[in-house]
């Protein structure tokens, strides 16, 4: 690979390349992410800190709590207006009470990324560090501010503040660079037209098949009397759903359990918050054919 030029040059993206490529993160990264899938499994729990019931994932909302008291906290020490400093106390209570849920949340949809890039894993752990360095500068500025030294205080917020600044950044990253979290079908809506699948006779009843239907990964599905197609990429990290099982009417993905709707692709259990597309299915002279649904009305 060449050297980054141009734009990809800026001091942020090179150190961030840098942790991407730190491949001595790795062996601690798998042995966290794995003890954490093991103590959250698929269920209850793991469904409400992805956000399954929510509809996207949890985790960006719950940061907002903790950077904004942060923040504001630190506002307030730079602007003034908190006479007796007060206020500034109690926002970085909030922000410390509110972390561990926080963590929490991001550390599950973080272990659910093994199975993407390994790439994702060393900026989630970076990300992690820079969080908690945050976490313990805030806890060190409340207790030196309720012992009376707020310059002292102030002071640790602003490290703080940095630090959660590189925590943003990193996390920014994963999201918006490295795809974690967004639908992982929501650029791939499918053909729109109706286009050729496979030849009928190739499809065995009950077992799923893959095909790829104008760029897009189509899992078809015999199953009773009816014939189904979905989006074969889970739209929670993109595994393949028909590398899963079919449970009855429930497509179950093989990464990390969520269930599917063979009818109409809605969420039975999650990790994943987004439903699966499904299509259209239709036999023309011996060949299945698909498209994608059209819109009512
Ligand atoms: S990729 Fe995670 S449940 Fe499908």
């Amino acid at each position: 690979m060449g050297e980054a030029t141009g734009l990809d040059d800026r001091l942020p993206i090179r150190a961030v390349r840098k942790v991407e490529h730190a491949e001595a993160l790795d062996e601690a990264g798998a042995a966290i992410g794995k003890a954490v899938r093991d103590r959250i499994a698929p269920g209850a729990l793991k469904d409400a800190l992805s956000g399954t019931w929510l509809g996207h994932a949890l985790h960006p909302l719950m940061t907002d709590l903790v950077i904004a008291s942060f923040l504001s906290a630190t506002t307030l020490d730079l602007l003034g207006g908190d006479r007796d400093g007060k206020a500034a106390e109690r926002l970085i209570a909030v922000g410390l009470a509110s972390y561990p849920a926080t963590a929490l949340t991001g550390a599950n949809d973080w272990a659910d990324t093994e199975v993407v890039d390994p790439r994702i894993r060393r900026v989630g752990l970076a990300h992690a560090a820079a969080n908690s360095a945050a976490l313990i500068l805030y806890a060190a500025s409340l207790a030196a501010r309720r012992r009376g030294r707020r310059g002292r205080g102030k002071l640790l917020g602003y490290t703080g503040v940095a630090a959660l600044a590189v925590g943003g950044y990193l996390g920014a990253h994963m999201s918006f660079v490295q795809g974690v979290g967004p639908n992982q079908t929501a650029f791939d809506l499918g053909p729109v037209e109706w286009s050729d699948a496979l030849e009928a006779t190739r499809l065995t009843p009950g077992e799923p098949r893959s095909v790829v239907v104008d760029d897009t990964p189509v899992l078809l599905l015999r199953h009773g009397d009816a014939l189904h197609a979905m989006h074969d990429r889970c739209s929670h990290r993109g595994c393949s759903l028909s590398d899963g099982e079919i449970d009855g009417e429930l497509v179950v993905c093989g990464c990390h359990g969520s269930r599917f709707r063979l009818a109409d692709g809605s969420v039975e259990r999650g990790p994943a918050t987004a439903p699966q597309p499904v299509f259209e299915t239709r036999e023309s002279e011996g060949t299945i054919q698909v498209r994608r649904s059209q819109p009512s009305g």
